[in-house]
């Protein structure tokens, strides 16, 4: 992390928690949580639990983010949600976890529509990019990392560049995969140096020197420190620990220690 970008931690609750334990346990987080914008604490609940929880949420303490939208902004798109329906209750949204472009299809071509649907609906759009483990295996992070950032900011202009966030989730680290297996920092470092390589390419050095990147493997409470010290990366996207009250706000404690370093 560096002093000079903020750094974010973020609760992916994936499909969990009806809007009643959503509400109880975001309760339990306010609770226990600093009123920070740095780290920028950030929730992402089921859609389902967007409208009450953002009745609930002290926007000072958390902000709210969708875990998807559709890029249309109305239309027979029977069972999507549209960026133009949510946007009063978040800041900010995933686009393209890996989950929903492995399980649920999802092409670069939704994806970089969903990021321009997210810039003109006024949110945020955090963007997630990954290898799998075959890409890996053969040698193909590099590739595969510029070939999902250049999908999915294809339309994203120079001047609207810092209105994205870059989320790294390899995919063969993420708690959902199978075989999953953890990611050491070193292979973070060398990821995120390489996504802000890119990015110079695409947007030019200050941008690339500018941007957030998070790193969205699997961490924990005892793990998130090794991945927040790196100096390329600058924040969380945390699945599984983010469920867990303790671990969650342990890690958003560690962040703090390091800020303030
Ligand atoms: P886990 O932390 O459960 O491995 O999930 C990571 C993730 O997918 C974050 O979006």
């Amino acid at each position: 992390m560096t002093q000079t970008r903020k750094t974010y931690i973020i609760a992916n609750w994936k499909m969990n928690f009806t809007p009643g334990e959503a509400s109880l346990y975001l309760h339990r987080l306010a609770n226990r949580l600093p009123v920070s914008r740095n780290p920028q604490i950030i929730i992402a609940p089921s859609t389902v639990s967007l409208q009450s929880l953002s009745l609930q949420i002290n926007r000072r303490q958390m902000k709210l983010a969708a875990q998807n939208i559709y890029w249309r902004d109305a239309g027979a798109f029977t069972g999507e949600t549209a960026a133009s329906q949510i946007r009063s209750f978040i800041d900010y949204t995933l686009v393209g976890h890996s989950e929903r472009r492995y399980l649920f299809n999802e092409s670069d071509r939704d994806i970089r529509e969903k990021v321009a649907a997210a810039l003109r609906n006024g949110i945020t759009p955090i963007l997630c990019i990954g290898e799998t483990a075959e890409e890996r295996k053969h040698g193909e992070t590099k590739a595969a990392i510029y070939d999902q950032l250049i999908g999915g900011l294809h339309d994203v202009s120079k001047e609207d560049i810092h209105k994205v966030i870059i989320a790294y989730e390899p995919v063969w680290a993420i708690s959902s995969n199978k075989n999953a297996r953890p990611a050491q920092p070193v292979d973070i470092a060398d990821a995120a140096t390489l996504i802000r390589s890119h990015i110079a390419k695409l947007y030019g050095k200050d941008a690339a020197e500018a941007i957030s990147v998070l790193y969205g493997g699997s961490v924990n409470a005892d793990t998130a420190r090794s991945f927040l010290s790196l100096s390329d990366i600058d924040g969380l996207l945390i699945g599984g620990a983010s469920l867990i009250a303790d671990s969650f706000c342990a890690i958003v404690e560690i962040a703090r220690e390091l800020r303030n370093e």
